[in-house]
């Protein structure tokens, strides 16, 4: 009479498919990003489901990583948000609810540092770094009430983190006083011998349960080995009830053993799954995911009564890469692509071309001639360039993620012809893109935007929606610069930023040490203007708040929606500190003309560091404060901690 547990990797959406989670991160759009999980968890518990293996909230900086698709960026700050939001959006209210499922924050902990962007590899993270960087997410999931939390494959220290106790037992359980319960990844229990810590299955299992992993996904270790474990005393029956315990506990909070089968209704699931209104919604979230990063002369948004366009790209008529991978349950069938949407948008008096630019039967083959030749008769090009919708995800790590030599090749023949070219980048992570944002006029990155990737994108092309995402990780120029993330340390000799060939401190010779894109960047249709941060002080005491106020003119002719961001930084600490730390974001609508006050309040706790002795506190000192749309473009403020 114990009830099962029915889980899935629910990661963007059920039937109805959202932008992969890395997209949604850049719509900074909390609220939508909380609807996505909500309609997620609608349709999933219509199908039976109880239980998704999401959020996934590792902080990754190096996009050679495929898995990082799957999480919101380089950032700790906007990546807890983002998790409170994901985790309230799955669980609901209350997890008895009809339509509410279990979220499993993962995983657990350090995955996205693996070692050189390679899945599976292991990691070098400090202390420091793991407090600073790579936990904060999984405490806020936690605190937000996430029913459960998944380990990773990797090895932390040396120990893998099935195994880890530090990681389960001290820190998520003792410390952070984590109810629910720790399952494993995918047999990563098994996974523990060929770490080398453990030489056979009973010695892993021992290893797993007494480190504080309470469930084995997929390992069968523990069916097999536990009560031998008991009886030889390696594991007190007192560990095993407290696992049990947690695993029930969530059933119960579920309301499994009221009714074993509260997902069970045929009706529901006829009514909810791909509901019109889940759809609607999907588009929403997709338009306000997407970035403008470039758009020379203001040649978007395009008229909607052009004469001819001509889309170029195999991804472009394609629907499976649309929703890219974890969308196991989507009907890749459904999906709108890229073409659909712009042929929709356009009225019959508008002739839309497509051509692949490649041979269907081998990509390697330019089909330049035919392509120049339907480009000779368009008024507009729009072409897709990046990678394919598998490629990111589970054991996708790549080790080149620049534009390939074809699409380049066809992008620049186009160019040559005159006519405007806007470039769709479709891809799942942070790409290599130097000479599109050299030489195209005008660069949306439309990553992989689920079901109706299409409508979103013709939405923002044709100027339906004004463009406001903001990239929630930074674009390198090279795979030399990687890691590069925009919290940097000072260092001892700072660097002066694009200046090639001089010496001027911590620097390459051959790559200035700047992203292409900084973190927090985005453009919009319209132009806004930031007025320098107000401070209410200039000094605060440990229990004192200050507001930081900034104002925000949309100086432009259109509506729009902007990204208002607030960076810290601790000029003199204990430890040496980031040139500067995410604190705060609104993301505001502001009519044209008009001006958004913008607030934000910040107490000593939002100051606060790992200092010297690894002690969470804030340490009296000068603070410099930095408002602005991007990472990169920001205003400041000094004051005093007192
Ligand atoms: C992945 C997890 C996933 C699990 C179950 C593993 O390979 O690492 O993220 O939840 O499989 O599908």
């Amino acid at each position: 009479h114990i009830p099962l547990l029915f889980g899935y990797d629910v990661i963007h959406g059920a039937k109805t498919s959202f932008p992969i989670p890395l997209a949604e991160a850049a719509s900074w759009d909390l609220d939508a990003i909380e609807k996505s999980a909500r309609i997620a968890a609608i349709e999933s518990s219509a199908l039976g489901l109880h239980w998704t293996f999401a959020p996934m909230v590792d902080i990754c900086r190096d996009p050679r990583w495929g898995r990082v698709m799957e999480g919101a960026g380089e950032d700790p700050y906007l990546g807890s948000q983002i998790a409170i939001s994901r985790v309230k959006g799955f669980q609901g209210k209350d997890l008895a609810a009809d339509d509410a499922i279990m979220a499993c924050v993962k995983h657990f902990a350090g995955y996205g540092a693996v070692e050189a962007g390679r899945d599976y590899n292991t990691t070098t993270i400090s202390i420091r770094n793991l407090r600073e960087v790579y936990l904060p997410p999984f405490k806020a999931a936690v605190k937000a009430g996430a029913g459960s939390v998944m380990t990773a494959f990797n090895d932390l220290d040396g120990t893998p983190a099935s195994a880890n106790s530090f990681l389960i037992r001290d820190v998520l359980k003792k410390e952070w006083k984590f109810e629910g319960f720790v399952v494993s990844d995918w047999n990563s229990i098994g996974e523990i011998m060929n770490w080398g810590t453990a030489k056979d299955r009973y010695t892993a299992g021992e290893q797993a349960i007494n480190a504080g992993t309470d469930m084995d996904m997929c390992g069968f270790i523990y069916s097999g080995e536990l009560k031998k474990l008991v009886q030889d005393k390696k594991v007190s029956i007192e560990r095993v009830d407290d696992a049990v315990r947690r695993v029930l506990k969530m059933k119960f909070s579920l309301g499994l053993f009221d009714n074993p089968y509260r997902n069970n209704n045929a009706e529901r699931e006829k009514k909810l799954l791909n509901a019109q209104a889940h759809l609607e919604v999907s588009r929403d979230v997709a338009r306000r995911s997407i970035v403008l990063l470039k758009n020379e002369k203001n040649i978007l948004p395009l008229k909607k009564d052009i004469k001819s366009v001509l889309v170029v790209g195999e991804v472009a008529s394609t629907k499976g890469d649309m929703s890219s991978t974890w969308s196991g349950m989507v009907d890749p069938k459904k999906n709108v692509t890229i073409l659909d949407g712009i042929k929709a948008k356009l009225s019959a008096s508008t002739q839309v071309m497509y051509s692949a630019g490649t041979d269907p039967k081998d990509e390697t083959v330019l089909k330049l001639d035919t392509t120049l030749r339907l480009a000779e008769k368009a008024d507009v090009i729009i072409m897709t360039m990046g990678e394919r919708g598998w490629w990111v995800g589970e054991n996708n790590s790549h080790a080149n993620i620049g534009i390939r030599k074809n699409e380049l090749a066809m992008m620049e023949a186009l160019i040559k012809t005159g006519k405007p070219l806007v470039v769709l980048l479709t891809n799942g992570r942070p790409f290599i893109i130097n000479e599109i944002a050299e030489e195209a006029p005008a660069v949306l990155e439309t990553w992989w935007l689920g079901s109706q990737a299409g409508n979103a994108i013709a939405d923002v092309l044709f100027g339906d929606y004004n463009p406001s995402g903001k990239l929630p990780m930074s674009f390198p120029r090279s795979i030399g610069q990687i890691p590069v993330y925009y919290a940097q340390r000072n260092t001892g000799r700072p660097y002066k930023a694009n200046r090639r060939g001089q010496y001027d401190g911590t620097m390459y010779r051959d790559v200035v040490n700047s992203p292409l894109y900084p973190f927090g960047f985005g453009l919009s249709y319209t132009k806004f203007e930031y007025q320098p941060p107000v401070l209410s002080k200039d000094s605060i005491s440990m229990d004192d708040e200050m507001t930081i106020k900034v104002k925000v003119k949309n100086v432009g002719k259109i509506d729009g929606e902007e990204v208002v961001q607030l960076y810290i930084r601790d000029m003199v600490a204990s430890v040496s500190q980031p040139v500067k730390v995410l604190k705060g974001f609104r993301k505001v609508n502001i009519k044209a003309g008009e001006t958004a006050d913008i607030s934000f309040t910040i107490n000593s706790k939002d100051l606060s560091i790992w200092d010297k002795n690894m002690v969470f506190r804030a340490e009296p000192g000068l603070f410099k404060v930095m408002t602005g749309g991007d990472s990169d473009h920001l205003q400041e403020k000094s004051f005093y901690l007192k």
